[in-house]
């Protein structure tokens, strides 16, 4: 069983997704955190264009048992499920992202990483790209303030401070970028059922997701 979970930044796409996976007893796959990832190598290795292709083709992704991210790279592996959580990552990430090969490269990942198991996997692309015959789609939507908000708790649970003025900017810019870039755009499918997030708590979510797809 596949299930996709779209939206743009903030949606609560991730939180939400990893609790129902946890409900359902299938694995919750976070393609955000690959292209973050791509987005980590570029600035790691100061490499861009031809050569950051060359890293991403080189490199392997893995996720551990407890969610957590691994990147190898010529022998040295790391956990960066951290590392990629920044705002420097944040800004460099929807350019990365806009790149087609790219995006190519992380697709087949992820569909490499769902062949052998059941998976909710949150994104921008999933329902309409990755997997456009998924079993469930939902599409995740928030107020950009609501989502600025979010964004703020998950920065300052790791320590880092920035404005809720900074997060509106930083989030509207991202969703314009993803949402106007020429490949696989920020877009709901047609056939995704839609959520908007505003008002709801994340139990309630969960709730309308899990009564879907049991
Ligand atoms: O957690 P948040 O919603 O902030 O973002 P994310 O899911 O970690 O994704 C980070 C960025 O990766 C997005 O802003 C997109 O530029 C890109 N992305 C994408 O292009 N396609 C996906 N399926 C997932 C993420």
């Amino acid at each position: 069983m596949i299930i996709a979970v779209d939206g743009p930044a903030g949606s609560g796409k991730s939180t939400v997704s990893k609790e129902v996976a946890k409900r359902l007893g299938i694995t919750f796959l976070d393609s955000g955190a690959l292209y973050r990832t791509c987005a980590y190598i570029k600035i790691k290795y100061q490499v861009s264009g031809k050569e950051l292709i060359d890293f991403v083709t080189l490199s392997k992704m893995f996720f551990g048992k407890d969610g957590e991210l691994f990147l190898t790279i010529n022998d040295n592996t790391e956990e960066v499920s951290k590392k990629i959580r920044t705002p420097q990552i944040a800004e460099e990430v929807p350019k990365v992202a806009s790149d087609k090969d790219i995006r190519a490269l992380v697709t087949e990942k992820l569909r490499e990483m769902s062949e052998t198991e059941s998976v909710i996997m949150d994104g921008r692309d999933i329902g309409t790209h990755v997997f456009p015959d998924a079993d469930y789609k939902f599409f995740l939507k928030a107020s950009s303030k609501e989502r600025a908000k979010r964004r703020m708790r998950d920065y300052e649970d790791q320590g880092i401070t920035m404005s809720l003025e900074a997060l509106i900017k930083e989030i509207d810019e991202r969703d314009k970028i993803d949402s106007e870039r020429e490949h696989a755009p920020l877009k709901k499918a047609d056939d995704a059922i839609e959520i908007d997030t505003t008002h709801l708590t994340i139990e309630e979510v969960i709730s309308i997701i899990t009564a879907r797809t049991n």
